[in-house]
């Protein structure tokens, strides 16, 4: 059988990692695929580089949009990044009647619905299982493995450079700009960092599964986001003496009012497996009606974990290149004509419970005034500690745990608390979820 014929379009960290990977094992790919996948021609506008790493038979371009309309092409690879070239060479080789595979979650989560469309189409595959965790088969875990399924909620470690960060943080004490840089320089952080660190690209990647998950368009504009840079070292301590972890964790939910939609630091009970998740590993906790919870785990980014998913999307792409379009798996999991419109919640009307510091004047009376307003606001507590104050110090730290509320309710009442005389500095909140439902 003839090859397939593929274009690499940028031939960075994860690029490189999948043309080295999928030449080193081209022997096992043939095996499963009983066709040779070829790189025909490789496009990065670092042309030297490209041709240091490439095989003096694979041709090397500075321009991306000579390889999306290649006549010999069959399957494009874009791993360039971004949202501005990289959307328009996907639109030409689907354009082209190109196959295209994808590790670019922030381009899918903005401009999905306008891709696949555009793919439906010209009944060509659009494949991504790399732009969510990295090595983890998630994508394929819940659009076919899963697939008896009502999903009811995801909650998952996403993003490999935050969580990487937070470990070292708590493990080996490091600053936060000092991991951050490690992580860079081992090829896990974004072109732009603050997309891992300030929750964004974890937003990407959960919008991307509630599409799967729940069958309703991607909707990365709706995803309330807050990232790890607030989070103090006092913090992590405190939750961890209360027997839990604080997480940055992406969690989509089915409830009553639609699907909640979010991602922010989270403690997580200590002896759940995910609490457990360090470095740069991804986890993703899956509830389904049928199976119950199920949990996927592997190295969340990197060269050669993120192309270990890139070439499962080849093998996949090449099989399914004799079915005909009607009978291959959507792209999100449900037929498009199927889609649900279910709201996504505001994140005013989310219920979660909460981890509360609050630093006060260690004075009578102040704890009781805490309780009332919270009391009045049907906050209930569940568990709370006074941490002692140094003996020069004349104020004090209380850690609340409080049982579930409605993200509005707390909002009003730490208002209220706020404006208390005896407080003395602005109150610290962290979501907490126990993942046991
Ligand atoms: P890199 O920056 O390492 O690689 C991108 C490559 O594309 C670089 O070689 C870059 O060249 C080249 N490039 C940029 N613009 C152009 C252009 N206009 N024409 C041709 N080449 C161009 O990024 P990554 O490999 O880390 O990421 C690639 C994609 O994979 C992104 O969408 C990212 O979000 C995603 N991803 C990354 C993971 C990771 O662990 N790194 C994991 C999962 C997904 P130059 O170096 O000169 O800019
Ligand atoms: N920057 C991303 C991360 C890469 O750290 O998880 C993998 O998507």
């Amino acid at each position: 059988m003839n090859p397939i014929n593929v274009g690499l379009l940028g031939i960075g960290t994860v690029g490189g990692g999948t043309y080295t990977v999928l030449k080193r094992n081209q022997e096992e790919i043939v095996r499963r695929v009983g066709r040779n996948i070829v790189i025909r021609i490789i496009a990065d506008r670092d042309t030297e580089k490209a041709r240091r790493l490439a095989d003096r038979d694979t041709t090397v371009t500075a321009d991306a949009f000579e390889v999306v309309s290649r006549p010999d092409i069959d399957i494009v690879i874009e791993l360039i990044g971004g949202q501005t070239i990289a959307k328009e060479l996907i639109l030409q080789a689907i354009a082209h009647g190109k196959h295209v595979i994808t590790a670019n979650k922030a381009l899918l989560a903005s401009h999905g619905s306008e891709i696949f469309a555009a793919a439906q189409q010209k009944g060509v595959i659009v494949a991504f299982e790399a732009a969510v965790a990295g090595g983890i088969p998630i994508i394929k875990a819940l659009r076919e493995g899963l697939a008896a399924n009502r999903i009811e909620w995801i909650a998952g470690i996403i993003n490999g450079t935050s969580n990487f960060i937070l470990s070292e943080m708590r493990e080996k004490g490091l600053a936060f700009d000092t991991v951050l840089a490690l992580a860079q320089k081992l090829g896990y952080a974004e072109a732009d960092p603050t997309y891992d660190i300030e929750g964004i690209d974890a937003a990407h990647k959960i919008t991307i599964m509630a599409a799967i998950a729940f069958g309703i368009p991607v909707s990365f504009n709706k995803v309330y986001i807050e990232g790890i840079t607030q989070l103090s070292n006092d913090d992590i301590r405190y939750a961890e003496e209360l027997g839990y972890r604080i997480k940055l964790l992406g969690i989509t939910k089915r409830v009553a009012k639609g699907i909640e939609l979010r991602v922010h630091p989270t403690l997580i009970p200590i002896k759940r497996l995910i609490a457990n998740v360090e470095g740069v590993m991804n986890a993703v906790v899956v509830k389904g009606d049928a199976v119950g919870p199920t949990l996927y785990y592997g190295a969340g980014a990197g060269a050669e974990p993120t192309a270990s998913s890139v070439i499962a999307d080849l093998v996949d792409v090449a099989r399914l290149l004799t079915a005909d379009p009607e009978h291959r798996v959507p792209y999100l999991a449900f037929l498009p004509e199927l889609l649900s419109n279910i709201p996504i919640v505001p994140m005013e009307e989310v219920e979660t419970a909460y981890y509360l510091r609050l630093q006060v004047m260690d004075q009578p009376g102040v704890l009781a005034d805490i309780t009332r307003i919270l009391a009045d606001s049907d906050i209930s507590i569940n568990a709370m500690v006074q941490k002692e104050h140094a003996e020069e110090e004349d104020k004090v730290n209380i850690i609340m745990l409080t049982h579930t509320t409605i993200e509005k309710n707390i909002i009003a009442a730490l208002d209220k608390i706020e404006k208390l005389p005896t407080m003395a500095g602005k109150i610290v909140r962290i979501r907490l979820e126990e993942l046991n439902k």
